[in-house]
Formats: structure tokens, C-alpha cells, sequence
């Protein structure tokens, strides 16, 4: 285990936060074993300092400096076991999501393409269900392990019991405030069909596609308008997709029949929160470091020295054009941490 740890509030999360915002942490932790992760949260717990997880902080906004222990999950190891129809893997939670999506593709196993480029830990992936292009998360899950760090029982969590949703799971519970994700199993299916009905995929032709094709013009969509976290600090998209009944939805229709939206399995209307804040002209709008990424409205950008009160006075005025000229209110996807842990991001910016 290695450890950093100085003086009090000494070590810089700068280049732990995608946001690239300047807050410290008492200690930061790297753990590269389930030994190591509790014992370094009942360390925390027996000073009476806050503790929390991160993998690569690829969605997290830190509010200000953190009175207590980051611990990085970097719990490593890929094991396939190959059946008849299907490719299983038992990944370590500490592994890179697109680091996965490559070993996978080049060994031949296909089915995680359409997730390529998601920044973060294989760990982090179940807690908001990744998604992207067209696949989440829940599509080819088959287990969650979870390590309690006060009791030290372990528990393997099916993909039902998950209770995946868009965005969601049942991680973001807060029943499972002292519950660390370890391990991911994933399966992969030997009868891998295209998934081509998001954005420049609907252009490919589905009976001569390869995996590898979908992965380059995904990472291609991606690279055109999500700002590299490595030039320019951000979090992917901000705020969620707001998901509203179908009322809502003709009521915005009516006036803006242009609306892009995505009808849900259950009769609710999922829209596009970056047409809604883009249709505000918030396209560039900044505050302070902070500011509105000019390629996709939906994801705010440190553009130099931003604070996290820079990115949360950005989010408040942003939620509020939104929620006054559509009477929308949109929800953050990416979660808010404050000196003790995490808090509430609706409320925050409310
Ligand atoms: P972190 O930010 O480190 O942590 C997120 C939360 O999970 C925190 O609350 C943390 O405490 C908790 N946590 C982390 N690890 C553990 C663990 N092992 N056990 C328990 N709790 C833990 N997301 C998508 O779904 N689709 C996208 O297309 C997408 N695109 C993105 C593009 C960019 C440029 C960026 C910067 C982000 C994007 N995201 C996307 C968001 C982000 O990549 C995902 O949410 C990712 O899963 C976060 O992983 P992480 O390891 O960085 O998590
Ligand atoms: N749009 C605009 N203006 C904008 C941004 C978007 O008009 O400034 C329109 C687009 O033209 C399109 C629609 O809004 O018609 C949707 O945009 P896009 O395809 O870029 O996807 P998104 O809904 O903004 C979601 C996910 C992304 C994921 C992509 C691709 C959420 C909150 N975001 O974005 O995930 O990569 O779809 O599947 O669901 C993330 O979660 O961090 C993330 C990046």
C-alpha cells in the first residue's frame, strides 16, 4: 500500500480529478488489494476522519478540500473463462474501462466496442451503469462483487439484483455507503450482433460490420465533441438526460418539434439535455474558470483554474435558463463531493 501522506491537507487531487480542480485531501491511499482498501477505510473511520473511493475521478466534482482519506481503488487482474457461447471475464475493479475494451477486441472478443473511450475504472462502471452509443452497462453484466469495509464480508450482487437503470443502480443507494465494488464479471456472447442505431453508426452496414470498425468510429464521434479530459478538465456530461412522462413531452414537442427524443421501454420520453441547455444559448457561457463547452452543451469545462463553486454557480445558472424557459429541471449526473463526502448535487445547485 502505498500511502502519501505530509502535513495536514497536504496532498493535491488535482491530477486525481478529470475536472482538473485544485483540492487537497489529507492522505491519498493507493490500494491494490482488498486488504489494503479496508484497512485504510477503518483507519479513516478510527480517527474519525471521512473516507471515500475513487477510481479515476472521471465523475466527481470536488467542492472544496477533503478532510480525510482518498483511497485509489487500484485493484488489477483480467481472468477469462471461455464456454461454448460465451466469453466470461472476472475484472479488478481498479482496471481502465477502455483499457478492457482493447485487451477484449484484440484477443479476438467483441461486444464492449460501442463503450469505447469511457473514461474510468471497471469499477466505477456498474455504479451509474455506463452507457453510451447505443449499450450500457446492464447488456453485458453478469456480476458485482462487493467487499463491506466494516464487516469485511464479501458479497457477489447478480446484474438483476444491481437494479440497473438509466444511469442508476443500486450502488448510488445509500445502503451501500460502506460497500466497495472489487470486482466486475462481465459476459460476452460468442453470437455478437452489431449495435448500430446511435448517431454515425446507423450509416454502417450491418452484415459486413466488424467490432473493430464500430470501436473506430465511436472513438472517432467521441474525439469530435467530448473535450479530452487530458487538454481541457471536465467530467463528461454534467446533468443527466431528463426522462419525463408523455405529457411533458408533447408539450415541448408542440413548440419545438425539432426536439431530439428516445421513447423508454415504459412509456416515459427520455430528452436531450444538451439541446435543451444548447436552445438556451449557453453554448461558451462562462463563470469564472468555468464554462459551457462550446461542441456539446451538455458537458461544462474547466477552461483555467476553475473552483468547484466556479462549476456549481455555472451549473445553478444553467439549470435555472433551462428549467425557466422549458420548465425542465435537470439533475447532475456527476456527483458533488464536499470536505466529508459526498452531498447532494440537486440540492446544491437548486
Ligand atoms: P470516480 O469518478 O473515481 O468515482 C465515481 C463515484 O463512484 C464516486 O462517488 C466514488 O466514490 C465511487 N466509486 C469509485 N470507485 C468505487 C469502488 N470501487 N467502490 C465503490 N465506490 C466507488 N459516463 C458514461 O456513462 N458514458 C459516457 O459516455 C461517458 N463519457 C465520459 C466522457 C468524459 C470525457 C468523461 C470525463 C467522463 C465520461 N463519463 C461517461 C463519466 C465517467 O467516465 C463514468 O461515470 C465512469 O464510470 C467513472 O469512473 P471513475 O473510475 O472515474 O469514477
Ligand atoms: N445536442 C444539441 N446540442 C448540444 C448537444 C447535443 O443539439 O450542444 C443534441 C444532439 O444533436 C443530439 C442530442 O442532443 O440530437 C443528443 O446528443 P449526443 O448524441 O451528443 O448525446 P447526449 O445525450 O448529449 C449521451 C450520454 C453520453 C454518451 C452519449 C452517447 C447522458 C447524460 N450522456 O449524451 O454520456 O456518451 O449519449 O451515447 O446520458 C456521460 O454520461 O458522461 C456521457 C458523455
Amino acid at each position: 500500500m502505498f500511502s502519501k501522506q505530509d502535513d495536514t491537507m497536504s496532498v493535491s487531487l488535482k491530477s486525481l480529478n478529470t475536472f482538473g480542480i485544485q483540492a487537497n485531501a489529507e492522505q491519498v491511499i493507493y490500494a491494490d488489494n482488498e486488504h489494503q482498501l479496508r484497512t485504510a477505510w477503518q483507519d479513516a473511520v478510527q480517527k474519525k476522519k471521512p473516507a471515500i473511493i475513487l477510481g479515476g475521478g472521471s465523475n466527481i466534482l470536488l467542492l472544496s478540500d477533503f478532510s480525510g482519506s482518498v483511497i485509489l481503488n487500484r485493484l488489477c487482474g483480467i481472468t477469462i473463462h471461455e464456454t461454448e457461447d460465451a466469453w466470461h471475464l472476472h475484472v479488478g475493479a481498479g482496471e481502465n474501462w477502455h483499457g478492457l475494451v482493447k485487451y477484449t477486441l484484440n484477443k479476438g472478443i467483441a461486444g464492449l466496442e460501442n463503450m469505447a473511450l469511457i473514461p474510468g475504472c471497471v469499477g466505477s462502471a456498474p455504479i451509474q451503469n455506463i452507457g453510451a452509443y447505443g449499450c450500457e452497462l446492464q447488456n453485458v453484466c453478469e456480476y458485482v462483487d462487493c467487499l463491506n469495509l466494516v464487516s469485511g464480508a464479501r458479497k457477489r450482487l447478480s446484474a438483476q439484483e444491481c437494479q440497473f437503470g438509466y444511469r442508476d443502480s443500486v450502488f448510488k443507494h445509500s445502503e451501500m455507503a460502506d460497500t466497495a465494488i472489487v470486482a466486475v464479471g462481465i459476459s460476452l456472447s460468442k453470437d455478437w450482433r452489431p449495435i448500430l442505431n446511435y448517431g454515425d453508426l446507423k450509416q454502417l452496414d450491418a452484415e459486413t460490420v466488424t467490432p473493430r470498425q464500430i470501436f473506430d468510429v465511436v472513438c472517432h464521434m467521441r474525439r469530435s465533441k467530448l473535450p479530452d479530459p487530458d487538454i481541457t478538465g471536465n467530467a463528461g456530461s454534467f446533468f443527466k438526460n431528463p426522462v419525463v412522462n408523455e405529457q411533458q413531452a408533447k408539450l415541448l414537442l408542440q413548440h419545438h418539434p425539432d426536439a431530439p427524443y428516445y421513447l423508454q421501454p415504459d412509456g416515459s420520453i427520455k430528452l436531450a439535455a444538451g439541446w435543451l441547455i444548447d436552445r438556451c444559448e449557453l453554448k461558451g457561457y462562462r463563470y469564472g474558470g468555468a464554462a459551457v463547452h462550446r461542441k456539446q452543451a451538455l458537458v461544462l469545462i474547466n477552461v483555467g483554474d476553475a473552483t468547484g463553486q466556479d462549476v456549481v454557480a455555472l451549473a445553478r445558472h444553467v439549470r435555472r435558463c433551462v428549467g425557466e424557459t422549458f420548465n425542465i429541471w435537470l439533475e447532475p449526473e456527476v456527483r458533488f463531493i464536499g470536505s466529508q463526502g459526498e452531498i447532494n448535487s440537486v440540492e446544491t445547485i437548486a
